[in-house]
């Protein structure tokens, strides 16, 4: 590896975490609050698969080709950046994609996607450049078994199939795009048989992971054990709560 960014000057790697688990599971909003928190890099790995299904769709190329498809993933042109009030811009080929691959339509394209091991490979680089220092909490279902399998702390996320359908359910209506609950459980059941029997890299936990049950949490509870996982494994961030 070259001495560029993801190295310290002692040749040390930036530690990284990895939150996994099935959709709707509080991944994405728990990793966000805890790279803010330690003010680390995010690898939200589902947007990337939803920006390739997306720059797929756009181009025409079918979404189980294999060597278009790699070689898609390997030209993808992404910035992610922080708009107004701290809000996510997501920028693909100069345009902003952020609402469109947040579509059940791309959420379903990506999946099928990620099903598909040239894709995956393609995205494989892309993913690991985001481990800069000081630190990278990374999003999504292989990080702690695929991306960095050497990660320092590994958590497994997951909550009940119902549960995942209202949150998703309330995103979405936050976000004005109207849906309804008892389709979205069934096409997040599905999406998760997907995900799991995939033979290319399936939503397993790392044997490693932490396993975190949200059903009954709250984010903020979420968080704070992470934070205090971090705490006492990395030596990173002191205490929730306590100032740094
Ligand atoms: O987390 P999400 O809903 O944005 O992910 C979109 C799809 O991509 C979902 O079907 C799972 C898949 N995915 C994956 O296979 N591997 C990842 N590391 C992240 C997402």
């Amino acid at each position: 590896m070259g001495k560029d960014m993801t190295e310290d000057q002692a040749g040390r790697l930036a530690p990284v975490i990895t939150v996994d688990g099935p959709s709707g599971a509080g991944k994405g909003t728990v990793s966000r609050l805890l790279a803010q928190r330690f003010g680390w890099h995010l690898l939200d790995s589902g947007a990337l698969y939803r920006l390739l299904a997306l720059a797929a769709m756009e181009r025409g190329i079918a979404l189980d080709a294999e060597q278009a498809l790699e070689s898609l993933a390997r030209e993808l042109d992404v910035r992610f950046e922080s708009g107004e009030g701290g809000s996510e811009r997501i920028v693909m080929d100069g345009r902003e994609v952020s609402g469109e691959i947040r579509s059940e339509e791309c959420g379903e394209a990506a999946s099928r996607v990620a099903a598909n091991p040239a894709a995956r490979r393609g995205l494989v680089a892309l993913q690991r450049a985001f481990r800069k220092a000081p630190g990278l909490v990374a999003d999504g279902r292989d990080m702690g078994t695929v991306i960095f399998p050497e990660a320092p702390l590994k958590v497994f996320l997951t909550a009940s199939a119902g549960e995942r359908a209202r949150r998703r359910h309330k995103q979405l209506k936050e976000k004005g795009i109207s849906a309804n609950l008892a389709e979205l459980e069934s096409a997040i059941a599905e999406r998760d048989r997907r995900d799991r029997e995939r033979a290319s890299s399936p939503l397993v936990p790392a044997d490693d992971a932490v396993h975190l049950y949200t059903t009954r949490m709250s984010i903020s509870e979420v968080v704070d054990e992470l934070h205090r996982l971090a705490a006492s494994r990395l030596g990173v961030g002191g205490s929730p709560g306590e100032p740094e």
